[in-house]
């Protein structure tokens, strides 16, 4: 099972230290399980390992139909409703899986990206899972649109429809009704489930599904974890202790999490990590600023900063114990590079090896650090670390004060880009907002 190395996270938070909040985390999950909190309507999260199940076979049923005929499978989704699917996939897809290759569209609004996904739809057998919450999100509903278009071009409106796999609220929302007008294959997202919490629903599990890897594992992880995190006490809890520890390592000034991992493809649980916890906290003023690196490759870049920066920074790595030992480095009779010092070491230890020296070198320089450990990658250990880190999450956000099931901030951006897309209800917030993006409002620097 995975675990947690506090070790470097001494000096700036003890043992004793921590030991003291042995009562507030824990009463914040007592909390978290008995519904008492702020954003209890949406907990459904916790117990989805188990909920879930009755939608497996289904699920599986229709990922199989899709590996068996489709060149290409877009998901379509922002935030929630695509980063848990990709972190899973880059994560875990065995690299001889080629078919059908995953491509993701709806979370940006680029055009450039945009012209190529279609031209590449154009040229290929593909089909589509449209994933949105509230069924009206900007991104993913454009680029449905337009997605639709090519379908319809190119199979015929009927034969299109039946390429498209909706997952959406089960009741409301502009997609629910596409999705019965046009009587769509869907699959619900719970009421109670947020999308940030929605990796263990149809959200992420029919992408992963379709990306060859195993849900069930995947689930049985994250239902193994759930069941020792309730029986364990806070002492020998990883769980709660690094939502303890995090939340004292703010209180003393460390405002900057980065989470770092020294395997690329694990760049997308840290993608997957940050909205997690920046729009969980992220509000009312406070909580830590999630950001991430990917190292060694940030070592030498960002590398310099967490080593010699501002001293507000905390690291938490996710590592991995058992990875593949079968490549070495040669032998060089010539030694001209002078590397037959590692000739004959397994890449992976020389990777180890660079791990144990840098979080050794950021907690001397003054950025405590602490280490998830996974066995293996697999989906099992992978799913026992997504939702430790949700319960993490939900407790540390409970212990800073806040609601971590909403996200009231995101509107902001919304109601300016509708009021100046000219979108009706919006006029009198786009009078305003017209002066500030005239010419004459802007303030800029350029060369004569
Ligand atoms: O966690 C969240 O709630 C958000 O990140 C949403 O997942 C994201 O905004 C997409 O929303 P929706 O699924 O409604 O399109």
């Amino acid at each position: 099972m995975i675990n947690l190395d506090l070790t470097y996270i001494e000096p700036t938070v003890s043992a004793l230290e921590l030991a003291a909040m042995s009562a507030k985390a824990t009463s914040a999950y007592k909390r978290l399980q008995s519904k008492d909190c702020p954003g209890s309507d949406f907990l459904g999260w916790m117990d989805l390992p188990e909920t879930i199940q009755s939608l497996v076979a289904d699920i599986k049923h229709t990922a199989a139909e899709i590996r068996r005929r489709d060149a290409v499978h877009v998901v379509v989704g922002i935030g929630g409703s695509y980063l848990g699917a990709r972190c899973v996939i880059e994560a875990l897809r065995p690299p001889t899986d080629a078919k059908p290759e995953i491509l993701y569209a709806g979370h940006n609004l680029s055009a450039s990206y945009a012209e190529h996904l279609l031209s590449v739809l154009e040229k290929r057998d593909f089909s589509v899972n449209v994933i949105s919450k509230s069924g009206t999100t900007t991104e993913p509903a454009v680029l449905f649109r337009m997605i639709r278009n090519v379908l319809e071009k190119k199979y015929g409106e009927a034969e299109g429809l039946k390429r498209v796999i909706a997952t959406t609220d089960e009741h409301k929302g502009t997609l629910r009704d596409l999705a019965t007008k046009f009587g769509l294959k869907s699959y619900p997202i719970p009421d109670d489930v947020g999308g940030r919490y929605s990796v263990f629903t149809a959200v992420g599990l029919l992408p992963i599904a379709v990306a060859g890897i195993d849900i069930e594992q995947l689930l049985a992880g994250a239902r193994d974890l759930r069941a020792k995190c309730v029986k364990t006490p806070f002492e020998t809890n990883p769980v709660l202790q690094y939502a303890a520890a995090r939340h004292l390592l703010y209180q003393k000034g460390k405002q900057i999490e980065v989470f770092a991992n020294f395997q690329p493809q694990l760049h997308y649980l840290s993608e997957w990590l940050k909205q997690l916890f920046g729009e969980s906290e992220g509000k009312e003023g406070k909580s830590v600023f999630p950001a991430a690196c990917d190292y060694t490759t940030d070592l030498h870049s960002m590398g310099q900063y967490v080593q010699e920066g501002l001293r507000t920074l905390f690291e938490t790595f996710i590592a991995v114990e058992k990875t593949s030992e079968s490549i070495t480095v040669p032998t060089d009779p010539q030694n001209a590079d002078g590397l037959n010092f590692l000739a004959g070491k397994p890449l992976e230890e020389v990777n180890r090896m660079a791990y144990e020296g840098t979080r050794i070198a950021h907690a001397d320089g003054g950025v405590p650090n602490f280490t998830w450990r996974m066995p293996e990658l697999n989906a099992y250990h992978l799913g026992g670390l997504l939702y430790a880190f949700e319960v993490a999450c939900a407790v540390s956000g409970l212990l800073n004060g806040i609601n971590p099931f909403n996200q009231p901030g995101v509107e902001a951006y919304k109601k300016n880009m509708f009021a100046l897309l000219g979108k009706p209800g919006f006029e009198t917030e786009a009078s305003q907002l017209t002066q500030r993006t005239t010419a004459s409002g802007r303030r800029v620097s350029c060369f004569s």
